[in-house]
């Protein structure tokens, strides 16, 4: 419940390991029929994240100010455009993404631009390169960095009248 939203960065990488750890912790989410048949492609390299961003930004008719918060770290999370599921699970990897990454001290933020443009012409040679697999569309991706001081998150209100008990 402490977990927010995190949209400002510093310059600080995340380690391998604790990107490692992350991306174990994707890999052990809930699938349907347990298929895991998703990607979870790690960028650690802000030079191609900032690649990644332009093409999207391109495609989005985005200024060149748009830059995914200009994170340390960016995780892609696909699956293949013929399973029916990918969403929902590609959801739930990410939800345990920003999770663990919140009990590090890493703040995070889903980015859903890359969803709505990885099939365009612009954004699918970065994937290529990434190694997103051609067969895959993206369903959501993880910004990842230490957060600027004093900046642990969104304050986003939570509405807590939308839980009902059928007693
Ligand atoms: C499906 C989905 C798409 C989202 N896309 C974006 C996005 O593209 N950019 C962004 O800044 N936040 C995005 N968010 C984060 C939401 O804005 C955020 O979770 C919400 O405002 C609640 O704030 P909190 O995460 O701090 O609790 C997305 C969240 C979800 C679940």
């Amino acid at each position: 419940m402490t977990r927010r939203s995190v949209r400002s960065f510093t310059d600080q990488p995340v380690a391998r390991e604790d990107l490692e750890l992350l991306a174990r912790a994707a890999c052990f989410a809930p699938s349907a029929n347990n298929s895991q048949v998703w990607q979870f492609t790690v960028v650690a390299d802000r030079e191609k994240i900032a690649e990644l961003a332009a093409a999207v930004a391109g495609a989005l008719g985005r200024g060149s100010d748009y830059n995914f918060y200009n994170p340390s770290a960016f995780i892609i999370s696909s699956a293949p455009r013929i399973y029916r599921l990918g969403r929902e699970d590609c959801a739930c990897a990410l939800q345990n993404i920003f999770l663990a990454a919140h009990s590090l001290g890493i703040g995070s933020v889903w980015i859903n631009q890359l969803s709505l443009t990885c099939d365009h012409e612009s954004v699918r040679p970065v994937l290529d390169k990434l190694g997103v697999p051609a067969d895959h569309v993206v369903y959501g991706c993880a910004a990842l960095g230490y957060p600027e001081s004093g900046n642990s998150g969104g304050d986003a209100e939570k509405n807590l009248s939308v839980i009902h008990f059928a007693d």
